[in-house]
């Protein structure tokens, strides 16, 4: 059975008035609660009641909330100095600063004064759930409920169990953020929860195919935008976030895991923030802002002549969007179904890549190979990212190039490195997510809704998978591991498992029934 939310009639405390704990205040006394605001600092009490005051008047200007809403809505706010204010609250939630030994005192001193059935909420992004239940004499009562900046907007909302937590309780918490609007999904307490640590290689992998000097930061942000659908890309992100910030979440989770390399903080980015270079916030990170600062270039092939004929050899799986939109400009297709799913072009040839490097595909097929990168929707994607093996002429090189742009499409060159960067990015993502789901720390449609709602992924990393195929991002997984030596790339069991699943699944449905069917 599923617990009720909390209801509207009851108080909620939040403790800890700053960014977050001013958003979650404002999130339950939309939903109609009374809520008991408490911080140490009287200033950060009086932020945050104009804060909220500003958003609930920006409300009411856009005709989304009438005056007397609004003056009601404020009156249910009380500010408090100290812990007593939370005394008939039967939720608090406490967004103090992200310090383990602050919270637990604090939650002890909040269990004195609360009821014996209250839960005990924390924001925490970071900190074990199960670690600041220890100060508890009712351990089962402390719950993670980690909303996302800006909280009003953000409509995720992690619900986390540490060891003690009662299923009761996470499933209070769950209905009542639902209650409120928002999108509960529920996970164990580890590392990073499930956003945070989803989220790594999003940064990890774009560092290192920086460092390893696959294309500059603007061409990468522009390519992951473009091809991969995402609203920013990582350099961007990271600028906004800050590189202190965004650092210490990835070396927090990199120690918590006791320094497994899938989440080894990139070099790179310790060096900008010994620089200082923190991004938007200093003016300078990987970009650098101000007024008369023009936006980096992002690199793009000149136009080249498209080629008067192309021969399809083999399935090519999503290329077919490719080779339509040249058909289409007048190109010239021969299709045969056998070969290697490649598209052949004056003596050269391009395919989809699957992880291994396109020098290795020219070894195998004798002929010059190019490999292109993955896209969200081939349909529709802007830009083709492609890597050429290095024994490419030019002529062969300028062949494909023009066939990319005769489809419609602009055409980045980057280096012959495994999975080039959308297909490394989103196999590594899916497969951060299949050992979080092999590893019990939330279910696959919570991942998928977590990463689609914390960080505005166009696709969750499993939907993604399924579609592409578990086979291809295990492909890519195995090559990355073969190719580097490194356990960085190991493919999750659960990944390995899914793709013999599906591969079962199709083997079966090829298999004739023993009985035939009569009807
Ligand atoms: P903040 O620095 O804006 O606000 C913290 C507030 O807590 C300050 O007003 C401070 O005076 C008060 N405070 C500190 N110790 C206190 C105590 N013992 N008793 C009462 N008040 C106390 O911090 P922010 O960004 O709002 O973060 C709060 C929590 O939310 C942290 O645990 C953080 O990790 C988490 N979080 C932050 C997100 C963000 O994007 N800023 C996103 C999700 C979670």
């Amino acid at each position: 059975m599923t617990a009720a939310a909390i209801p509207e009639n009851a108080t909620i405390g939040i403790v800890g008035a700053g960014t977050m704990g001013a958003g979650i205040a404002q999130i339950a006394l939309r939903a109609g609660h009374r809520v008991h605001l408490v911080d140490a600092d009287a200033a950060a009490l009086a932020r945050a009641r104009a804060t909220i005051a500003g958003h609930l008047d920006r409300m009411v200007e856009k005709g989304r909330l009438d005056a007397r809403d609004r003056d009601d809505t404020m009156d249910r706010l009380r500010p408090a100095s100290g812990p007593a204010g939370i005394a008939d609250c039967r939720l608090v939630v406490e967004a103090i600063v992200e310090d383990l030994s602050a919270k637990r005192q604090l939650f002890a001193g909040m269990e004195e004064h609360v009821a014996d059935d209250a839960i005990l909420a924390s924001n925490t992004s970071s900190i074990s759930i199960t670690a600041i239940a220890r100060a508890l004499a009712r351990p089962e009562r402390c719950v993670g409920m980690h909303f996302f900046n800006p909280a009003p907007l953000m409509r995720l909302v992690e619900v986390v169990s540490g060891l003690a937590t009662s299923s009761q309780v996470a499933e209070t918490v769950a209905a009542t953020a639902r209650a409120w609007g928002k999108d509960p999904v529920m996970a164990r307490s580890t590392p990073g929860f499930i956003v945070n640590r989803v989220a790594r290689p999003y940064y990890g992998e774009a560092f290192r195919l920086l460092e390893e000097g696959a294309a500059d930061a603007a061409t990468i942000d522009a390519i992951l935008r473009d091809c991969g659908g995402f609203r920013m890309g990582p350099f961007e992100l990271a600028d906004l976030i800050g590189h202190d910030v965004n650092h210490a979440v990835t070396r927090t989770v990199f120690d918590a895991f006791s320094g497994d390399p899938r989440y080894r903080p990139a070099l790179f980015q310790q060096e900008l923030v010994a620089a200082g270079r923190l991004g938007r916030k200093t003016g300078r990170g990987i970009y650098t802002y101000g007024n008369d600062v023009p936006s980096p270039p992002v690199s793009e092939e000149p136009p080249c002549p498209a080629p008067s004929s192309i021969r399809v050899e083999g399935g090519i799986g999503p290329l077919h969007a490719i080779v339509d939109a040249a058909k289409a400009a007048g190109v010239t297709v021969e299709t045969t179904a056998e070969g290697p799913g490649m598209i052949l072009v004056e003596g050269a040839a391009f395919g989809l890549s699957d992880g291994r490097l396109a020098i290795e595909h020219s070894l195998d097929g004798g002929y010059p190979v190019a490999l292109v990168d993955w896209c969200l929707d081939w349909n529709i994607s802007p830009r083709v990212a492609v890597a050429f093996c290095a024994s490419m002429d030019e002529p062969r090189r300028r062949a494909i190039i023009g066939l990319l742009q005769a489809a419609g499409r602009k055409v980045t060159t980057v280096a012959d490195l495994p999975g080039l960067v959308v297909a490394r990015t989103v196999a590594m993502l899916a497969n951060e997510a299949a050992e979080a789901v092999h590893l019990r720390v939330a279910g696959e449609a919570g991942i998928d809704t977590a990463m689609k709602l914390g960080v505005n992924y166009p696709r969750g990393p499993l939907e993604w998978a399924r579609a592409i195929g578990f086979g291809h991002v295990a492909g890519v997984m195995t090559n990355l591991r073969r190719l580097y030596g490194e356990d960085r790339y190991r493919p999750s069991l659960r990944l390995q498992y899914w793709n013999l699943a599906s591969r079962h699944q199709q083997h079966r449905s090829r298999v004739q029934p023993l009985v035939p069917d009569r009807s």
